[in-house]
């Protein structure tokens, strides 16, 4: 089956980023020129999806305005004859259908997916966490839909983290069934003591609809929040999860030194600033 639709839970308060998040969204903060929110884009996109499903909030709309047109700057930019800019601009949209839903109150990642329930309409999806910066030769999204179509399963992205570390990520616990891919038999949420593996949950999913019965079953939490990984845990009652262990580097650029090695690796790879970025890190080290 074919997935055209990724949704982006982008309403949460960005707390650890603070103060730089308190009006600014976390999505829009720029690796190199680019909002981090984008990146994302362009990885759905990559991978064939053209549906983008954003789950705001209350000052997010920089990220509507940002995938929305802009007349004033592009009758600026065609008058003074800046073609190349104005391309560039038109391509952040291009190719793609973009809407929005609101999340009222940051009732945890699990409520956030179940408000873009009725635009999902009952179709297996993507969801991307916008402060997950992934770098692959193939689309990390891409390598996650090719797993769903050979196994028709929800699929979730795992990395392997250092043991002292599981305690920050929601862990699997499964077994293997073919080179880099998981049967998933329990997911514990940051683990205070043995965990049941160091691989660890990132931010790329494919889910089947059923996840939305299985969110609103789910309780909520302390706080009052459904998060995404007991919404799961209910799926796996009735049907298989699969765990993938993707090909690719990835940054948690919603944390300050992610967002830095991110901005850096970036700016590595951008053939205008490479060099002289290089010549710089090379100069303080
Ligand atoms: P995070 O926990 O990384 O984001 O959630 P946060 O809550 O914004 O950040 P901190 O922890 O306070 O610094 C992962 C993703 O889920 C979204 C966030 O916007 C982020 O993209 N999210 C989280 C929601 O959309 N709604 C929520 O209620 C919680």
């Amino acid at each position: 089956m074919n997935i055209t639709k990724a949704v982006f839970p982008s309403a949460g308060l960005g707390t650890r980023f603070l103060p730089a998040t308190k009006a600014v969204p976390k999505e829009m903060l720029p690796l190199v020129d680019k909002p981090i929110i984008q990146y994302c884009v362009e990885e759905a996109r990559a991978s064939g999806i053209d549906e983008m499903i954003f789950v705001t909030s209350r000052c997010k709309r920089a990220i509507e305005d940002h995938f929305d047109t802009s007349v004033e700057l592009e009758s600026l930019l065609e008058e003074k004859g800046k073609r190349e800019t104005l391309k560039m601009l038109h391509t952040i949209s291009e190719g793609i259908q973009v809407v929005y839903t609101r999340q009222k109150k940051a009732l945890g990642l699990g409520h956030a997916v179940l408000c873009a329930k009725r635009l999902v309409a009952g179709e297996p999806f993507a969801v991307l966490l916008p402060d997950d910066i992934m770098d692959a030769e193939v689309p990390v999204t891409e390598q996650m839909m090719r797993v769903f179509r050979r196994h028709s399963a929800s699929v979730i992205a795992v990395q392997r983290v250092p043991r002292s570390q599981t305690h920050m990520y929601g862990i699997i616990k499964g077994r293997k069934i073919g080179p880099g891919l998981y049967k998933v038999d329990d997911l514990v949420e940051k683990p205070r003591e043995n965990p049941p593996s160091n691989l660890a949950i990132i931010g790329r999913y494919i889910l089947v609809p059923e996840i939305f019965d299985a969110l609103e079953r789910t309780r909520h939490g302390s706080g009052g929040e459904i998060q995404l990984t007991d919404g799961i845990r209910r799926l796996l009652e009735t049907q298989d999860v699969l765990a993938f262990e993707f090909e690719g580097e990835r940054f948690d650029a919603g944390d300050r030194l992610g967002f830095l090695k991110a901005n850096i690796h970036m700016g590595l790879k951008r053939p205008e600033t490479k060099k002289e970025l290089k010549k710089f890190i090379k100069s303080i080290v």
